[in-house]
């Protein structure tokens, strides 16, 4: 297929066929990264703003990776190092970068909807690298990578996502992504973590963590995410622990070739225990080097990749 889509801001707004082409062309370009020499010439004389108003390492670190590995210059700036901190605008500050002639503004923001608003007032592609508790749509798509890699196919498979649902953008990206591949998602945490009506997305709810895990093909464990939190929504870490950490005891209701996946960053010893993370069925630092890959892909085909190649 052509790629026509200017910007990647959500999950919702791409269809199953741009899905499936994403994760086709990150899988075709993650050989590069096991290469001596990583770097192919593909954006050659494309230019890639790195724009983060939250802090990251995965995400921010990978598209600077993802852009050098296909020749881009990746230019990085940071809320505390622009001139935000001087008065201006975040839209006076798009539209000076915008000058500038980028051919790609990758950008995180506390705000959800952020990247929506300078989609409307730039004409540069922008990708959301995530936007307040709202969506991280390039976290789900290397998560359905991951999936898919280790699975075949993601339509059928019962995906467990455990934990501060409420508050992640990982999770309703990836309950919006696994449901539109075909894939059942039941959703476990805390009453106080599950925001009501979440079931709306697709989704099925359950408190009881063993009934979550049970018989599911993947359990996607995440962070308290108590920098978004305005009170505290549990007792204890001991307790949450005991109540809703992944333990190797707890591991075994689930299919003995469960994949154990987390976003990042993992918190070991309340949402997952260290031997849990270490397992062997853990794919949490494939998801990284698969986050590679995949904002490859997104550069490439938002940058004009395909048309480049099609010009040569
Ligand atoms: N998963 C994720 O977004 O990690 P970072 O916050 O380190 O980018």
């Amino acid at each position: 297929m052509t790629w026509n889509r200017k910007d990647i801001l959500d999950i919702e707004s791409l269809r199953v066929d741009e899905i499936t082409s994403i994760l086709d062309t990150a899988d075709g370009l993650k050989e590069i990264s096991q290469r001596s020499i990583k770097k192919v010439p593909t954006l050659r004389g494309k230019t890639v703003v790195l724009f983060f108003y939250e802090p990251s390492t995965r995400t921010r670190v990978s598209f600077d990776i993802a852009a050098k590995r296909l020749s881009a210059d990746a230019i990085s700036i940071s809320a505390a190092t622009s001139s935000l901190v001087k008065g201006e605008t975040l839209v006076d500050t798009a539209r000076n970068l915008e000058s500038m002639n980028p051919d790609v503004i990758v950008m995180r923001h506390s705000c959800a909807g952020t990247p929506y608003l300078l989609s409307r007032k730039i004409a540069t592609p922008i990708i959301n690298a995530g936007d307040g508790m709202h969506a991280h749509p390039t976290q789900a798509l290397l998560d359905m990578m991951t999936v898919r890699e280790h699975k075949k196919d993601l339509a059928g498979l019962q995906i467990a996502i455990v934990g501060d649902i409420a508050h992640s953008r990982v999770a309703r990206s990836n309950i919006i992504g696994f449901t539109r591949m075909g894939a059942c998602v039941r959703l476990s945490g805390p009453p106080t973590m599950i925001p009501k009506g979440v079931e709306a997305l697709g989704a099925d709810v359950t408190y009881d963590f063993d009934e979550a895990i049970s018989g599911a093909d993947v359990i996607m464990m995440l962070r308290i995410q108590k920098e978004r939190q305005q009170r505290f929504l549990f007792p204890s870490e001991r307790e949450y622990a005991n109540r809703y950490g992944l333990s190797m005891k707890r591991l075994e209701k689930a299919k003995p070739d469960a994949l154990i996946m987390h976003p990042g960053p993992l918190n070991r010893g309340v949402e997952i225990t260290p031997e849990v993370a270490d397992h062997i069925n853990s794919v949490i630092l494939c998801q990284v080097t698969n986050g590679v890959a995949l904002r490859m892909a997104l550069l490439y085909l938002v940058a004009g990749g395909m048309r480049n190649a099609a010009d040569h």
